[in-house]
């Protein structure tokens, strides 16, 4: 088996974005853009991955500084994705193997398609191949083009068609596979001759054909994965669809969920088999929910929900860094802040956890089966032993239980 390297194209400044953040930090269901485009490498078993950036390079890098396996590549000229490929030749130019080359603007992309893309490669032993989309609406991409047998000609991008180069409609959504060698010797023929005078990566596919070898392309990409996020716009278009897939896993996974459209779920959430959530419920974030829970209408989780199984969120409760456990009950009108809730606690309406003293973030501990009325502000740092009872409309500021230390920034 041939050995495989990525190259993920993300130095681009954004302009259409009219933003400072890097284009690949922004995010779709609560990841950037680049890391979905990381995963599908890695989930074909790239390991070898070789990202290109250049405007908020270090922000990208600090992002990502965990990460495993990323080669960082700095390209400061931006120059067109040919001169990026290149920035990438000193690290590759003995490597013998295939390089994958994606966009970090496509989020979009699935490892399904990534896998297509290379056994069509391995079977047409290909000195390229490409997977390609055919969209209803083409604009704004380069276009294939085929000859009357079907064999690839070339890629002519959106600004340089001629009338009836525009009217075609497989597109190339920047997923493709390259022996390496060829590819970088390509690369280096490639000229800014066109109307942007950049070096366009889609021109080294026609210098590839030119000097004779062969250049297959599949139609794997499905409509809904080909977008290239150059915009906003877009961004919320890429935003729903990765919602829809999300939603779709999830349901797979045995969680209903009433209204998918009036729902937002974030890609790192987890949520447990025979939970119902509610319509207009929004999960931010690192959330875990567990079994058979009922969360929503109108419920709002942030980053670090952990909830055990049989938990009931109801109307307008947000939960925020805090655990509960099983058969904790929240029904409507609450705010759980920086709190360890234990079982069968039942929260009655409007009661609240004051978890900021204007300096620091406090903890609440509330022990099995306790009860807090209506109306019940408890005031942090505060830890409530089990079985307490807190009556309607209480301001507790006084521990029945020990001294909790932890204190959060
Ligand atoms: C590119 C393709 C086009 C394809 C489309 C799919 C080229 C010339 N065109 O067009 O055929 O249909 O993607 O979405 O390749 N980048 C760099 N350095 C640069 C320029 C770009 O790293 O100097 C990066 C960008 O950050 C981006 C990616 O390459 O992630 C693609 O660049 P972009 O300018 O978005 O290309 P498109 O016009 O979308
Ligand atoms: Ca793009």
């Amino acid at each position: 088996m041939a050995e495989r390297a990525a190259i993920i194209l993300a130095a681009g400044v954004s302009s259409r974005m009219n933003t400072q953040l890097p284009k690949v930090l922004h995010e779709v269901c609560g990841r950037p853009m680049l890391a979905y485009v990381l995963d599908a490498c890695r989930e074909v078993g790239i390991t070898k991955i070789f990202v290109v950036v250049g405007f908020g390079a270090d922000q990208v890098e600090r992002y990502f500084a965990e990460a495993k396996n990323i080669t960082w590549v700095q390209q400061q000229e931006r120059s067109g994705t040919a001169h990026a490929v290149m920035r990438c030749k000193e690290h590759l130019k003995d490597f013998k193997g295939e390089t994958m080359i994606l966009c970090g603007d496509g989020p979009l992309v699935r490892a399904e398609t990534l896998t297509t893309l290379i056994g069509k490669h391995q079977m047409e032993q290909a000195a390229a191949t490409l997977a390609t989309a055919v969209l209803e609406d083409p604009t704004g991409y380069g276009r294939i083009i085929r000859d009357r047998y079907g064999n690839i000609q070339g890629i002519v991008e959106d600004t340089d068609c001629t009338r009836e180069q525009l009217a075609i409609t497989e597109i190339n959504p920047s997923y493709y596979l390259f022996n390496n060698r060829i590819l970088f010797e390509a690369v280096e023929q490639v000229k800014p001759d066109n109307v942007k005078k950049e070096y366009y990566l889609t021109d080294a596919v026609s210098h590839i054909i030119a000097t004779g070898h062969k250049v297959v392309a599949v139609t794997a990409v499905q409509p809904e994965e080909a977008m290239g996020v150059n915009s906003r716009a877009q961004l919320s278009v890429a935003s729903k669809i990765m919602q829809k897939r999300i939603q779709q896993e999830l349901m797979d996974h045995g969680v209903t969920i009433v209204d998918p459209d009036n729902t937002w779920i974030d890609a790192r959430a987890k949520i447990g088999q025979d939970t119902v959530i509610e319509p207009f419920t929004y999960i931010h974030g690192e959330v875990k929910i567990g079994r058979a829970c009922r969360i929503g209408p109108f419920a709002y989780l942030r980053p670090g929900t952990i909830l055990e199984s049989d938990v009931v969120l109801g109307v307008f409760t947000e939960v925020k860094n805090s655990s509960m456990a099983d058969g904790v009950r929240v029904r409507h009108h609450s705010f759980i802040g920086d709190a360890t809730v234990g079982k069968n606690v039942n929260v009655g309406a409007g009661s609240i956890t004051a978890n900021y003293d204007g300096h620091n973030v406090n903890r609440t501990q509330i022990g099995d089966n306790c009860y807090i009325g209506s109306g019940a502000v408890l005031v942090a740092p505060l830890a409530l032993k089990d079985g307490t009872h807190v009556n309607a409309g209480a301001v507790v500021t006084q521990n029945n239980a020990e001294q909790l230390q932890q204190k959060e920034k």
